[in-house]
Protein backbone atom coordinates (compact mmCIF):
# COMPACT_ATOMS: atom_id res chain seq x y z
CA UNK A 1 0.00 0.00 0.00
CA UNK A 2 1.44 3.34 -1.38
CA UNK A 3 0.80 5.99 1.64
CA UNK A 4 2.37 9.27 2.64
CA UNK A 5 4.02 10.20 6.31
CA UNK A 6 1.19 12.09 7.58
CA UNK A 7 -1.54 8.91 6.74
CA UNK A 8 0.93 6.70 8.54
CA UNK A 9 -1.38 6.32 11.51
CA UNK A 10 -3.64 4.74 9.28
CA UNK A 11 -1.57 1.57 8.64
CA UNK A 12 0.03 0.50 12.42
CA UNK A 13 1.69 -2.50 12.30
CA UNK A 14 0.97 -2.99 8.71
CA UNK A 15 3.28 -2.53 5.70
CA UNK A 16 3.45 0.48 3.03
CA UNK A 17 5.89 1.96 1.19
CA UNK A 18 6.48 5.86 1.20
CA UNK A 19 8.19 7.97 -1.51
CA UNK A 20 10.28 10.05 0.14
CA UNK A 21 14.21 11.68 0.46
CA UNK A 22 16.44 11.47 2.50
CA UNK A 23 16.77 13.81 5.44
CA UNK A 24 19.23 13.24 7.84
CA UNK A 25 21.16 9.78 8.60
CA UNK A 26 22.74 7.92 11.51
CA UNK A 27 24.09 4.65 10.82
CA UNK A 28 26.36 1.49 12.72
CA UNK A 29 27.41 -1.65 11.89
CA UNK A 30 24.15 -3.29 12.69
CA UNK A 31 21.47 -0.84 13.04
CA UNK A 32 20.50 2.65 9.91
CA UNK A 33 18.44 5.03 11.61
CA UNK A 34 16.90 7.30 8.39
CA UNK A 35 15.63 10.70 8.96
CA UNK A 36 12.87 10.12 6.06
CA UNK A 37 10.57 13.14 4.45
CA UNK A 38 7.53 13.08 2.21
CA UNK A 39 6.06 16.99 2.26
CA UNK A 40 4.03 16.05 4.49
CA UNK A 41 5.83 14.93 7.68
CA UNK A 42 9.01 13.35 8.88
CA UNK A 43 9.24 9.73 10.23
CA UNK A 44 12.08 7.89 11.27
CA UNK A 45 13.04 4.71 9.17
CA UNK A 46 15.39 1.66 11.15
CA UNK A 47 17.14 -0.77 9.34
CA UNK A 48 18.53 -3.39 10.95
CA UNK A 49 20.72 -5.55 9.61
CA UNK A 50 19.58 -8.77 10.98
CA UNK A 51 16.36 -8.09 9.40
CA UNK A 52 16.54 -7.27 5.89
CA UNK A 53 18.95 -8.30 2.43
CA UNK A 54 22.13 -7.56 2.62
CA UNK A 55 22.09 -5.46 -0.40
CA UNK A 56 19.50 -2.94 1.48
CA UNK A 57 21.45 -2.86 4.45
CA UNK A 58 24.19 -2.34 1.96
CA UNK A 59 22.41 0.76 0.29
CA UNK A 60 20.59 2.14 3.33
CA UNK A 61 24.27 2.56 4.78
CA UNK A 62 25.39 4.37 1.73
CA UNK A 63 22.46 6.51 0.83
CA UNK A 64 23.19 10.30 0.51
CA UNK A 65 21.56 13.44 1.79
CA UNK A 66 18.39 14.14 -0.55
CA UNK A 67 18.34 11.12 -2.22
CA UNK A 68 15.07 10.30 -3.31
CA UNK A 69 13.53 6.44 -2.31
CA UNK A 70 10.45 4.29 -2.06
CA UNK A 71 10.96 2.70 1.16
CA UNK A 72 8.63 -0.15 2.28
CA UNK A 73 8.46 -1.47 5.38
CA UNK A 74 6.16 -2.19 8.56
CA UNK A 75 4.89 1.31 10.53
CA UNK A 76 5.34 0.79 14.33
CA UNK A 77 4.29 3.17 17.51
CA UNK A 78 7.36 4.75 18.74
CA UNK A 79 6.82 7.27 21.59
CA UNK A 80 10.22 8.93 22.00
CA UNK A 81 9.62 10.39 18.45
CA UNK A 82 8.14 14.02 18.50
CA UNK A 83 5.63 12.07 15.80
CA UNK A 84 4.92 9.03 17.36
CA UNK A 85 5.51 6.21 14.57
CA UNK A 86 8.65 5.01 12.81
CA UNK A 87 8.90 3.01 9.89
CA UNK A 88 10.87 -1.12 10.39
CA UNK A 89 12.20 -0.61 6.71
CA UNK A 90 12.21 -4.12 5.07
CA UNK A 91 13.26 -2.59 1.10
CA UNK A 92 14.59 0.54 -0.56
CA UNK A 93 14.53 1.42 -4.21
CA UNK A 94 16.47 4.27 -4.95
CA UNK A 95 14.54 6.70 -6.92
CA UNK A 96 17.48 9.39 -7.60
CA UNK A 97 20.61 9.58 -6.19
CA UNK A 98 21.81 12.95 -5.06
CA UNK A 99 25.20 14.27 -4.80
CA UNK A 100 26.86 16.67 -2.66
CA UNK A 101 23.64 18.12 -1.50
CA UNK A 102 24.64 22.08 -0.46
CA UNK A 103 22.89 22.28 2.52
CA UNK A 104 24.63 20.03 5.23
CA UNK A 105 23.53 19.64 8.83
CA UNK A 106 26.10 22.04 9.99
CA UNK A 107 25.41 25.59 10.40
CA UNK A 108 25.49 27.71 7.56
CA UNK A 109 25.09 31.41 6.82
CA UNK A 110 22.09 33.54 5.95
CA UNK A 111 23.22 34.66 2.27
CA UNK A 112 24.65 30.92 1.57
CA UNK A 113 20.61 29.68 2.64
CA UNK A 114 19.34 32.23 1.21
CA UNK A 115 20.89 31.61 -2.14
CA UNK A 116 19.77 28.20 -2.04
CA UNK A 117 16.54 29.01 -0.91
CA UNK A 118 14.84 26.59 -3.45
CA UNK A 119 16.66 23.47 -1.53
CA UNK A 120 16.41 25.36 2.16
CA UNK A 121 12.54 24.96 1.91
CA UNK A 122 13.53 21.04 2.00
CA UNK A 123 14.59 21.59 6.14
CA UNK A 124 12.45 20.87 9.25
CA UNK A 125 12.19 24.86 10.10
CA UNK A 126 11.40 25.59 6.60
CA UNK A 127 8.48 23.14 6.42
CA UNK A 128 7.11 24.27 9.86
CA UNK A 129 7.01 27.95 9.15
CA UNK A 130 5.37 27.13 5.34
CA UNK A 131 2.56 25.04 7.31
CA UNK A 132 1.95 27.79 9.45
CA UNK A 133 1.68 30.19 6.73
CA UNK A 134 -0.67 27.89 5.10
CA UNK A 135 -2.72 27.30 8.34
CA UNK A 136 -3.17 31.18 8.55
CA UNK A 137 -4.22 31.41 5.06
CA UNK A 138 -6.96 28.60 5.67
CA UNK A 139 -8.30 30.10 8.45
CA UNK A 140 -8.35 33.03 6.68
CA UNK A 141 -11.04 31.86 4.19
CA UNK A 142 -12.96 30.25 6.94
CA UNK A 143 -13.28 33.14 9.07
CA UNK A 144 -14.67 35.41 6.62
CA UNK A 145 -16.42 32.63 4.46
CA UNK A 146 -18.19 31.75 8.26
CA UNK A 147 -18.49 35.44 8.66
CA UNK A 148 -20.77 36.83 5.57
CA UNK A 149 -17.70 38.03 3.71
CA UNK A 150 -17.24 37.37 -0.03
CA UNK A 151 -13.45 36.90 -1.70
CA UNK A 152 -13.40 39.33 -4.63
CA UNK A 153 -9.68 39.64 -6.16
CA UNK A 154 -8.38 43.45 -7.42
CA UNK A 155 -6.20 43.51 -10.20
CA UNK A 156 -2.20 44.07 -9.70
CA UNK A 157 -1.72 45.94 -12.84
CA UNK A 158 -3.08 49.40 -11.95
CA UNK A 159 -3.57 53.00 -13.31
CA UNK A 160 -3.55 54.67 -9.71
CA UNK A 161 -1.34 54.33 -6.18
CA UNK A 162 -3.36 53.67 -3.09
CA UNK A 163 -0.50 54.29 -0.17
CA UNK A 164 1.67 57.15 -1.71
CA UNK A 165 3.72 57.32 -4.76
CA UNK A 166 7.10 56.93 -3.76
CA UNK A 167 7.16 53.18 -3.01
CA UNK A 168 5.82 52.71 -6.90
CA UNK A 169 6.73 49.83 -9.25
CA UNK A 170 6.12 51.19 -12.96
CA UNK A 171 6.04 49.32 -14.93
CA UNK A 172 4.89 49.35 -19.28
CA UNK A 173 1.65 48.76 -19.95
CA UNK A 174 1.52 48.77 -23.60
CA UNK A 175 1.53 52.88 -24.15
CA UNK A 176 0.48 53.58 -21.17
CA UNK A 177 1.97 53.78 -17.69
CA UNK A 178 1.19 51.40 -14.98
CA UNK A 179 2.28 50.42 -11.25
CA UNK A 180 2.04 47.20 -9.62
CA UNK A 181 -0.49 47.13 -6.84
CA UNK A 182 0.65 48.56 -3.19
CA UNK A 183 -2.56 47.53 -1.37
CA UNK A 184 -6.27 46.13 -3.34
CA UNK A 185 -7.98 48.47 -0.93
CA UNK A 186 -9.25 50.84 -3.17
CA UNK A 187 -11.28 48.43 -5.54
CA UNK A 188 -12.16 46.58 -2.67
CA UNK A 189 -14.32 49.82 -1.69
CA UNK A 190 -15.97 49.35 -4.76
CA UNK A 191 -16.21 45.73 -4.46
CA UNK A 192 -17.74 46.21 -0.78
CA UNK A 193 -20.51 48.56 -2.86
CA UNK A 194 -21.32 45.95 -4.72
CA UNK A 195 -21.21 42.90 -2.35
CA UNK A 196 -20.96 44.59 1.21
CA UNK A 197 -18.82 42.66 2.90
CA UNK A 198 -15.77 41.41 0.96
CA UNK A 199 -12.03 40.48 1.38
CA UNK A 200 -9.31 40.46 -0.80
CA UNK A 201 -6.17 37.90 -0.33
CA UNK A 202 -3.19 38.55 -2.55
CA UNK A 203 0.44 39.69 -3.70
CA UNK A 204 1.51 43.16 -3.06
CA UNK A 205 4.34 45.41 -4.29
CA UNK A 206 6.41 48.12 -2.60
CA UNK A 207 9.47 49.62 -3.91
CA UNK A 208 10.14 50.11 -0.26
CA UNK A 209 14.61 51.21 0.21
CA UNK A 210 14.13 49.72 3.95
CA UNK A 211 16.42 46.89 5.12
CA UNK A 212 14.86 45.53 8.15
CA UNK A 213 13.17 42.04 9.23
CA UNK A 214 9.80 43.07 8.49
CA UNK A 215 9.87 44.88 5.15
CA UNK A 216 9.68 42.25 2.14
CA UNK A 217 8.97 44.16 -1.63
CA UNK A 218 6.48 41.90 -2.18
CA UNK A 219 4.32 40.11 0.43
CA UNK A 220 0.92 39.12 1.10
CA UNK A 221 -2.06 41.19 2.25
CA UNK A 222 -5.22 39.96 3.42
CA UNK A 223 -7.60 43.10 2.80
CA UNK A 224 -11.39 43.04 3.95
CA UNK A 225 -13.91 45.57 2.98
CA UNK A 226 -17.35 46.30 4.99
CA UNK A 227 -20.25 48.50 3.81
CA UNK A 228 -22.10 50.38 6.89
CA UNK A 229 -19.31 49.36 9.17
CA UNK A 230 -17.71 52.22 11.62
CA UNK A 231 -14.44 52.23 13.39
CA UNK A 232 -15.01 50.98 15.90
CA UNK A 233 -17.24 48.03 14.53
CA UNK A 234 -14.21 47.36 12.16
CA UNK A 235 -11.76 46.83 15.37
CA UNK A 236 -13.95 44.37 16.56
CA UNK A 237 -13.68 42.24 13.64
CA UNK A 238 -9.94 42.93 13.52
CA UNK A 239 -9.26 41.77 16.96
CA UNK A 240 -11.85 38.78 16.22
CA UNK A 241 -10.05 37.82 12.97
CA UNK A 242 -6.49 37.85 14.73
CA UNK A 243 -7.48 35.85 18.16
CA UNK A 244 -9.59 33.13 15.80
CA UNK A 245 -6.01 33.34 13.66
CA UNK A 246 -3.91 32.75 16.76
CA UNK A 247 -6.55 30.11 17.92
CA UNK A 248 -6.36 28.22 14.51
CA UNK A 249 -2.69 27.76 14.63
CA UNK A 250 -2.35 26.59 18.23
CA UNK A 251 -5.07 23.90 16.88
CA UNK A 252 -3.62 22.85 14.25
CA UNK A 253 0.24 23.59 13.94
CA UNK A 254 1.24 21.96 17.68
CA UNK A 255 3.74 20.01 15.83
CA UNK A 256 5.37 22.50 13.60
CA UNK A 257 5.06 25.32 16.94
CA UNK A 258 7.30 22.61 18.67
CA UNK A 259 9.76 22.20 16.26
CA UNK A 260 9.96 25.82 16.20
CA UNK A 261 10.56 25.59 19.82
CA UNK A 262 7.50 28.63 19.93
CA UNK A 263 6.88 29.99 23.61
CA UNK A 264 2.95 28.72 22.96
CA UNK A 265 1.94 30.88 26.16
CA UNK A 266 2.63 33.84 24.15
CA UNK A 267 -0.12 32.46 21.31
CA UNK A 268 -2.67 31.49 23.89
CA UNK A 269 -2.66 35.20 25.25
CA UNK A 270 -4.06 36.35 21.97
CA UNK A 271 -7.25 36.92 22.77
CA UNK A 272 -10.04 39.55 22.02
CA UNK A 273 -10.64 42.29 23.15
CA UNK A 274 -7.14 43.71 22.69
CA UNK A 275 -6.06 46.96 24.32
CA UNK A 276 -6.39 50.49 22.54
CA UNK A 277 -4.46 53.41 22.78
CA UNK A 278 -4.80 56.74 20.80
CA UNK A 279 -1.22 57.93 19.49
CA UNK A 280 -1.80 61.25 21.75
CA UNK A 281 -1.85 58.83 24.81
CA UNK A 282 1.25 56.85 22.85
CA UNK A 283 3.27 59.63 22.27
CA UNK A 284 3.26 60.75 26.13
CA UNK A 285 4.33 56.66 26.82
CA UNK A 286 6.94 56.96 24.55
CA UNK A 287 7.55 60.39 26.63
CA UNK A 288 7.91 58.81 30.04
CA UNK A 289 9.81 56.03 28.47
CA UNK A 290 12.67 58.00 27.80
CA UNK A 291 12.31 58.96 24.00
CA UNK A 292 12.54 62.87 24.80
CA UNK A 293 12.92 64.07 20.96
CA UNK A 294 9.44 62.30 19.46
CA UNK A 295 7.09 65.51 18.86
CA UNK A 296 3.18 64.75 18.18
CA UNK A 297 2.64 64.75 14.72
CA UNK A 298 5.77 62.46 13.93
CA UNK A 299 4.96 58.65 12.39
CA UNK A 300 6.02 55.64 15.29
CA UNK A 301 9.40 53.78 13.93
CA UNK A 302 9.96 50.27 14.59
CA UNK A 303 11.79 51.09 18.02
CA UNK A 304 8.78 53.42 19.07
CA UNK A 305 6.65 50.31 18.49
CA UNK A 306 8.42 47.71 20.21
CA UNK A 307 8.96 50.35 23.51
CA UNK A 308 4.53 50.38 23.15
CA UNK A 309 4.44 47.28 22.76
CA UNK A 310 6.24 46.22 25.76
CA UNK A 311 3.49 47.79 27.83
CA UNK A 312 1.10 45.05 26.99
CA UNK A 313 0.74 41.31 27.14
CA UNK A 314 -1.44 41.33 23.67
CA UNK A 315 -1.22 43.20 20.77
CA UNK A 316 -2.34 46.57 20.85
CA UNK A 317 -4.67 49.00 18.68
CA UNK A 318 -3.33 52.75 18.27
CA UNK A 319 -5.70 54.50 17.34
CA UNK A 320 -6.65 58.58 15.71
CA UNK A 321 -2.73 59.34 14.34
CA UNK A 322 -2.93 62.71 12.81
CA UNK A 323 -4.16 63.05 9.47
CA UNK A 324 -1.17 64.10 7.78
CA UNK A 325 0.91 60.58 8.51
CA UNK A 326 -1.49 58.73 6.89
CA UNK A 327 -3.41 58.06 4.19
CA UNK A 328 -5.66 60.25 1.90
CA UNK A 329 -8.81 58.28 2.40
CA UNK A 330 -9.13 58.13 5.59
CA UNK A 331 -12.08 59.91 7.66
CA UNK A 332 -11.22 62.70 10.12
CA UNK A 333 -12.78 62.57 13.29
CA UNK A 334 -15.75 64.25 13.61
CA UNK A 335 -15.22 65.50 16.76
CA UNK A 336 -11.45 66.41 15.84
CA UNK A 337 -10.17 67.08 11.91
CA UNK A 338 -6.42 66.46 12.73
CA UNK A 339 -6.68 62.87 13.68
CA UNK A 340 -7.95 60.41 11.71
CA UNK A 341 -10.55 57.34 12.34
CA UNK A 342 -7.97 54.58 11.89
CA UNK A 343 -5.75 52.22 13.65
CA UNK A 344 -2.53 50.16 13.43
CA UNK A 345 -2.38 46.33 15.52
CA UNK A 346 1.19 46.44 17.01
CA UNK A 347 1.85 42.63 17.92
CA UNK A 348 4.31 41.95 21.25
CA UNK A 349 7.90 40.46 20.78
CA UNK A 350 9.02 43.62 18.55
CA UNK A 351 6.53 42.30 15.19
CA UNK A 352 6.10 45.33 14.87
CA UNK A 353 2.70 46.59 12.76
CA UNK A 354 0.41 43.98 12.01
CA UNK A 355 -2.63 45.30 10.77
CA UNK A 356 -3.32 49.00 9.59
CA UNK A 357 -6.89 49.87 8.68
CA UNK A 358 -9.48 52.57 8.81
CA UNK A 359 -13.03 54.10 8.57
CA UNK A 360 -13.07 55.62 4.87
CA UNK A 361 -13.86 59.40 3.88
CA UNK A 362 -17.52 58.77 2.03
CA UNK A 363 -17.76 62.61 1.72
CA UNK A 364 -17.78 63.62 -2.48
CA UNK A 365 -16.57 67.15 -0.89
CA UNK A 366 -14.31 66.19 1.20
CA UNK A 367 -12.54 63.59 -0.79
CA UNK A 368 -12.41 65.91 -3.70
CA UNK A 369 -10.37 67.86 -1.29
CA UNK A 370 -7.82 65.43 -0.73
CA UNK A 371 -7.46 65.12 -3.89
CA UNK A 372 -6.81 68.18 -4.59
CA UNK A 373 -4.14 67.90 -1.84
CA UNK A 374 -2.59 64.79 -2.92
CA UNK A 375 -2.31 66.12 -6.48
CA UNK A 376 -4.50 63.30 -7.36
CA UNK A 377 -5.84 64.47 -10.60
CA UNK A 378 -6.40 63.22 -14.33
CA UNK A 379 -9.18 59.95 -14.90
CA UNK A 380 -7.35 57.32 -13.06
CA UNK A 381 -9.10 58.31 -9.86
CA UNK A 382 -11.87 59.20 -11.63
CA UNK A 383 -13.99 55.62 -10.37
CA UNK A 384 -12.89 55.86 -7.06
CA UNK A 385 -14.61 59.64 -6.73
CA UNK A 386 -17.57 58.46 -8.19
CA UNK A 387 -18.14 55.54 -5.08
CA UNK A 388 -19.01 58.91 -3.45
CA UNK A 389 -21.47 59.92 -5.72
CA UNK A 390 -23.82 57.05 -6.31
CA UNK A 391 -25.78 55.94 -2.60
CA UNK A 392 -22.27 56.45 -0.90
CA UNK A 393 -21.93 55.02 2.66
CA UNK A 394 -19.68 54.62 5.81
CA UNK A 395 -17.71 52.14 5.42
CA UNK A 396 -14.31 50.52 7.06
CA UNK A 397 -11.72 47.92 5.98
CA UNK A 398 -8.03 46.77 6.98
CA UNK A 399 -5.12 44.91 6.02
CA UNK A 400 -3.27 42.22 7.74
CA UNK A 401 0.25 41.93 6.27
CA UNK A 402 0.69 38.07 6.03
CA UNK A 403 4.13 37.39 6.18
CA UNK A 404 4.49 39.49 9.38
CA UNK A 405 1.73 37.27 10.95
CA UNK A 406 4.06 34.35 9.62
CA UNK A 407 7.19 35.68 11.52
CA UNK A 408 5.08 36.57 14.82
CA UNK A 409 3.07 33.44 15.42
CA UNK A 410 6.35 31.08 14.30
CA UNK A 411 8.36 33.01 16.52
CA UNK A 412 11.04 33.88 13.56
CA UNK A 413 13.06 36.83 13.83
CA UNK A 414 12.96 37.86 10.00
CA UNK A 415 10.26 38.11 7.72
CA UNK A 416 12.37 36.44 5.06
CA UNK A 417 11.98 33.24 6.33
CA UNK A 418 8.36 33.64 6.26
CA UNK A 419 7.40 33.51 2.33
CA UNK A 420 8.90 30.64 0.50
CA UNK A 421 10.66 32.96 -2.43
CA UNK A 422 11.34 35.92 -0.78
CA UNK A 423 11.79 39.68 -2.72
CA UNK A 424 14.36 41.56 -0.50
CA UNK A 425 16.06 44.98 -1.34
CA UNK A 426 19.07 43.36 -2.73
CA UNK A 427 17.24 39.89 -3.43
CA UNK A 428 15.43 38.73 -6.45
CA UNK A 429 17.44 35.08 -6.50
CA UNK A 430 16.44 32.34 -6.49
O1 LIG B 1 -0.47 49.75 6.58
P1 LIG B 1 -0.52 49.33 5.15
O2 LIG B 1 0.37 50.03 4.19
O3 LIG B 1 -2.05 49.49 4.76
C1 LIG B 1 -2.60 49.37 3.53
O4 LIG B 1 -2.04 49.04 2.51
C2 LIG B 1 -4.09 49.60 3.54
N1 LIG B 1 -4.52 49.96 2.18
C3 LIG B 1 -4.77 48.36 4.05
C4 LIG B 1 -6.28 48.50 4.07
O5 LIG B 1 -6.79 49.28 4.85
N2 LIG B 1 -6.96 47.76 3.22
O6 LIG B 1 -0.25 47.77 5.04
C5 LIG B 1 -1.04 46.86 5.77
C6 LIG B 1 -0.18 45.79 6.41
C7 LIG B 1 0.79 46.33 7.46
O7 LIG B 1 0.18 46.48 8.70
C8 LIG B 1 1.85 45.24 7.47
O8 LIG B 1 1.43 44.13 8.26
C9 LIG B 1 1.90 44.80 6.03
O9 LIG B 1 0.67 45.18 5.43
N3 LIG B 1 3.01 45.44 5.31
C10 LIG B 1 4.17 44.81 4.98
N4 LIG B 1 4.60 43.56 5.21
C11 LIG B 1 5.82 43.20 4.75
N5 LIG B 1 6.62 44.05 4.06
C12 LIG B 1 6.23 45.33 3.81
N6 LIG B 1 7.03 46.14 3.11
C13 LIG B 1 4.95 45.75 4.28
N7 LIG B 1 4.26 46.91 4.21
C14 LIG B 1 3.09 46.69 4.84
MG1 LIG C 1 0.47 50.95 7.91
Amino acid sequence: MKTTINKVNDYLNQEVTIGAWLANKRSSGKIAFLQLRDGTGFIQGVVVKADVAEEVFTTAKSLTQETSVFVTGTIVEDTRSPFGFEMQVKQIEVIHEAVDFPITPKEHGTEFLMDHRHLWLRSKRQHAIMKIRNEIIRATYQFFNDNGFIKIDPPILTATSAEGTTELFHTEYFDQEAYLSQSGQLYMEAAAMAFGKVFSFGPTFRAEKSKTRRHLIEFWMMEPEMAFVDHEESLKIQENYVSYLAESVLKHCQLELNTLNRDVDKLKNIQAPFPRITYDQAVELLKEKGFDDIEWGEDFGAPHETAIAENFDKPVFITHYPAEIKAFYMKPDPERSDVVLCADLIAPEGYGEIVGGSQRIDDFELMKERYDEHKLSGDAYKWYLELRKYGSVPHSGFGLGLERTVAWFSGVEHVRETIPFPRLLNRLYP
